[in-house]
């Protein structure tokens, strides 16, 4: 039988590098498709085993060159995402408006599916400019391709993500830690390899037109995910309540400075909203769809021991 064709979008992240393994695992053909194949390209053919994954290059805004991508495609999955705007790539445009352009690609070539990565709790905040362009995303979605799959994930979290490993980092080397809204924004973190294969199983059972939100097996806080990562490299650092005030002079000052900001005033305006199920929709846990949920605590222990002194040598040796 002809193994299903599946192209990725966003295939060089977190999500997309982790999946093309499991995919290709499975029998299906990908076609990965990355901004810049001369630094993304040696790692992506790395995840799984030769013959099964083509490589394409494609600049951001080139739509003419998506025409020729789609043809004899079976699945489309979309992973990109970003957290910051940069020039070209407003929120609008990556989260929005190239979604949509994929979306009538996949209407129009008669795909069987296409996938793409929302985020939990977009629908509700006023404020954020990343959410109102992930709900308008989903809105287009639905309205242009009625075999859309979307899926909604709160944190997700890896050796590869740019959340834990960012936290660790400061953990590790700064004295004090500002959290913010006294740390009490509620997150439901849900490993990469959960995600993975929620879009796996999406695959196999030929899913369609369905949301879901996609969330690990604890609802865990801010601060409490600090103190967990704390544990985790066994030191103590001082949480500091920062008014948000400050924080978003900080965040102004991070904008203006930096390629890729800490803290954007952005983010501080999605953080004030609670990362959970809104109820809409059905969850990942409603559907069993996963096999095994991974707590966070387990996970982490498996590489947080690379911010500990010795780093390799620091491993509590299992008996
Ligand atoms: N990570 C999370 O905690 C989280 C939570 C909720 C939702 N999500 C969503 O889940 C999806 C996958 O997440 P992830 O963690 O795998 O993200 P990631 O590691 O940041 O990867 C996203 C990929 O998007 C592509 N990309 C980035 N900027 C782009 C741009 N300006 N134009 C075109 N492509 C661009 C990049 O691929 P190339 O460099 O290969 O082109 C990048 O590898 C995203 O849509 C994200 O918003 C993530």
């Amino acid at each position: 039988m002809k193994p299903k064709e599946i192209i990725i979008f966003g295939s060089s992240g977190q999500v997309g590098s982790n999946l093309i393994r499991r995919l290709t695992k499975n029998n299906y053909k990908v076609t990965a498709v990355t901004r810049n194949i001369h630094t993304k390209g040696y790692n992506i053919k790395k995840s799984g085993n030769a013959g099964w994954i083509d490589l394409v290059e494609f600049k951001t805004f080139e739509y003419d060159k998506l025409r020729e991508l789609f043809k004899n495609k079976d699945i489309c999955i979309n992973l990109i995402g970003i957290l910051n705007e940069r020039r070209k790539s407003s929120f609008n445009n990556i989260h929005c408006l190239l979604p949509k352009k994929l979306a009538e690609l996949c209407k129009e070539y008669k795909l069987k599916q296409f996938i793409h990565l929302s985020a939990l709790g977009v629908d509700d905040v006023k404020d954020s400019k990343y959410a109102l362009s992930k709900a308008n995303g989903e809105y287009e979605i639905k309205k242009t391709f009625e075999n859309y799959i979307i899926l909604k994930p709160s944190i997700i979290f890896s050796r590869d993500d740019k959340f834990t490993t960012m936290l660790l980092s400061f953990i590790k080397y700064l004295p004090i830690f500002p959290i913010y809204y006294q740390g009490k924004t509620e997150f439901y973190p849900i490993h990469v390899t959960d995600v993975c294969e929620i879009i796996e199983k999406v695959v196999i059972k030929e899913i369609k037109k369905e949301t879901i939100e996609c969330i690990g097996p604890e609802k865990i806080s801010f601060k409490e995910i600090l103190l967990r990562l704390q544990n985790s490299l066994k030191i103590k650092r001082l949480l500091i309540p920062m008014p948000i005030s400050i924080a978003k002079m900080f965040a102004t000052m991070f904008e203006i400075l930096m390629k890729n900001p800490l803290l954007t005033r952005d983010q501080l305006n999605l953080l004030k909203e609670n990362n959970v199920p809104s109820g809409k929709y059905k969850t990942n846990v409603d559907l069993k769809i996963n096999s095994n949920l991974k707590y966070f605590d387990n996970e982490i222990a498996k590489y947080s021991y690379m911010w500990k002194d010795g780093g390799e040598f620091s491993r509590e040796k299992k008996i």
